[in-house]
Order: structure tokens, then C-alpha cells, then sequence
């Protein structure tokens, strides 16, 4: 009986050792030890046992059963570490790898990254502001007089009287001048807003990058100099500019500045409606009414500042005619970038 009982033991340990998963373990498991198990059946012999032998019998019979369950827990704590497979390598590590839906990001998100990048390797510096402003940080300390008609409710969300989201990114120069001491290097990204009914070339809500760099004897051949650097960085060194005499209430002189046609390389065509130049963005030295408002000596401070929009620069770098594609989330468009 012993004997058959060690046969059943040595069985038990190979069929162990060469099961493959953890169903076939179970079955192991209720072969042997279920209640109508191989060693079950055996102990229920035990009564047929006589006496005297019964004890050793019992014992041996206990003895493998336990052994038989210590080998089948360990088994399945192996398989259970290992996520249910036999061996590590029962799979085929020379198969190639499954590809993974892979995000990127949004054309305008880069746009503005790369925009913001390229001051930043001029040695400029990030600044932010909130997209809720007082009529203060928006229009008056920017020397917008207060019959101006951008403050009109036509063009700009009122939240209440003198809350409103901003217009544009340049009350984040205020912000900054306001609490940072001069000198200053600045480059501002941000949503802004107007109340604009939509078109292919307008939104309500669209991206601006501000610039501004305050210092001693900083003159407009400076401001000529960073944009047509920046111009000749995103778009390529071939692309020409050029500055026309302009207006806003807080540069004097103010500028808007040309760029050679990135589509026709300047010669004429459909977008720069054969003139070969396209408007890129406003530009001019800042008013000394703006430095007073934030308490800057303009005696003895001068500066520059610059607003671009980021719809317009992504639309010229990727031959885009739409602006409202940028809001749609049409992936068949974003999977282009
Ligand atoms: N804030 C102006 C706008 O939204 C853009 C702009 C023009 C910003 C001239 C400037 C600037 O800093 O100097 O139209």
C-alpha cells in the first residue's frame, strides 16, 4: 500500500511540474486531493487498514497529501507572478512590438511652443497673466482712451461692468512691469477674446504670443532686429520683412510688420493678393504714458513690444485657409501635424 502510495506521490510531482497553466493546475488539484480525489480515496481505505498498521498508514497517507498540496500552491504562485503563462518565454520575444495609439500635440499648441522657443533662445524669458482682466490691465493702463471702440461691448466680452477677458496679451505687460523691476525680456502666450462673429479668418477665441524687452538705450533697431531674427528662425532665412508705420495706444512710434509672401516667395499670388508681402504682426517702442502707469522712469528706460496671433503664424507655416479647423477636433486634420 505504501508502495502504491509513493507511486501516486511521484506521478502527482511530474504531472505538476509539467502543467502549463492554471486551469490545468485546478484540475491536478481536484485529481488529487478533489473529494472523490485519487488520495482522498485513499484515506477513505484507511478503515480497511488493520489496526496496528493504521497509524503509519495514516500518517504516510497525511505526508503526501500535504506534500501534494505544497507543490500545487507554489506552482500557482509561480504562474500568478508570471501573469498565468508557464515560462517566461513561452511567448515569441523576436515578434515585432504592437504599436500604440500615440498622442501629439495640437498644431496650435505646438505652433506656439515653437514660437515661444525661439525667444527663449534669444534669451527671453516666459510670463503669464489671467484671461480675466479688469478694464484697468486690458485697456487703461494701456493708454486706451476710455471712448476707445475696442472698450465698445461689440467688441469685447463683459463679464460686468470693468470685468472682462481680455482682449489681447498685452495687459500681461502691466502685469509684469508692475512688479518686476526693469530691465525686462519677455515672451507671453495666451488665449484671448473678442466678440467676433466667426469667419474663416476670425474666432471668438484665438491664441496670442506678446513680447516686450525693457532696458537702457534700447531703440527701435533693436525691435527691427529680434523680429526679423525670429521672421528668418520659424520661417526660414530666404523670408524678407519689412515695417510699416502703424498705430496702437500703447507703442509710439507703432508698427506693423510685413513678411515676404511664404507662399510665393514675394512674387505675387492669391494670399498676398499679388503685392508679395503678408501682415504679420503689430509691433513699435513703448509709450512712456505705459511706463508711467507702472511706475518705470521712461527717462531712462526704453523698450519694445510685439503681439502676434498664433492662428495666423500656423496658418502661413502650414498653408492652412480656415481658422474654424483649428476648433473643430477633426482628427482627419490633426493627424496631418
Ligand atoms: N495687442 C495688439 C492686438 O491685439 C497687438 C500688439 C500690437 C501687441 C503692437 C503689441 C504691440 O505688443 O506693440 O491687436
Amino acid at each position: 500500500m505504501i508502495d502504491r502510495l509513493q507511486t501516486l506521490l511521484k506521478e502527482a510531482k511530474e504531472t505538476i511540474q509539467a502543467v502549463g497553466d492554471l486551469k490545468a493546475l485546478e484540475e491536478i488539484r481536484v485529481k488529487y486531493l478533489g473529494k472523490s480525489g485519487l488520495v482522498t480515496e485513499f484515506m477513505k481505505g484507511l478503515g480497511q487498514v488493520p489496526a496496528e498498521k493504521r497509524p503509519e498508514m495514516g500518517k504516510a497517507c497525511n505526508d503526501v497529501k500535504n506534500e501534494i498540496a505544497g507543490l500545487l500552491d507554489a506552482k500557482k504562485e509561480a504562474f500568478e507572478n508570471q501573469g498565468g503563462s508557464a515560462s517566461p518565454l513561452d511567448w515569441d520575444p523576436t515578434l515585432p512590438g504592437r504599436r500604440l495609439p500615440w498622442g501629439k500635440l495640437h498644431p496650435l499648441t505646438a505652433v506656439q511652443k515653437e514660437i515661444c522657443d525661439i525667444f527663449k533662445g534669444f534669451g527671453f524669458d516666459l510670463a503669464q497673466g489671467p484671461d480675466v482682466e479688469s478694464d484697468y490691465y486690458n485697456f487703461l493702463a494701456l493708454n486706451f482712451p476710455p471712448d476707445h471702440p475696442a472698450r465698445d461691448a461689440q467688441d469685447t466680452f463683459y463679464l460686468k461692468k470693468d470685468i472682462l477677458m481680455r482682449t489681447h496679451t498685452s495687459p500681461i505687460q502691466i502685469h509684469v512691469m508692475e512688479k518686476l523691476k526693469p530691465p525686462h525680456k519677455f515672451v507671453a502666450p495666451g488665449r484671448v477674446y473678442r466678440h467676433e462673429a466667426i469667419d474663416a479668418t476670425h474666432h471668438h477665441l484665438f491664441h496670442q504670443v506678446e513680447g516686450f524687452l525693457v532696458d537702457e538705450g534700447v531703440h527701435f533697431g533693436h525691435l527691427k532686429g529680434i523680429l526679423d531674427s525670429f521672421i528668418k528662425k520659424f520661417f526660414g532665412s530666404h523670408i524678407k520683412t519689412r515695417f510699416r508705420p502703424s498705430f496702437f495706444p500703447f507703442t509710439e512710434p507703432s508698427a506693423e510688420m510685413d513678411i515676404s509672401c511664404v507662399f510665393c516667395d514675394g512674387k505675387g499670388c492669391r494670399i498676398c493678393k499679388q503685392s508679395g508681402w503678408v501682415e504679420m504682426m503689430g509691433c513699435g517702442m513703448i509709450d512712456p504714458a505705459v511706463f508711467k502707469n507702472c511706475g518705470i522712469d521712461s527717462e531712462k528706460w526704453s523698450g519694445f513690444a510685439f503681439g502676434m496671433g498664433v492662428e495666423r503664424v500656423a496658418m502661413f507655416k502650414y498653408d492652412i485657409d480656415d481658422i474654424r479647423l483649428f476648433y473643430q477636433n477633426d482628427l482627419r486634420f490633426l493627424k496631418q501635424f
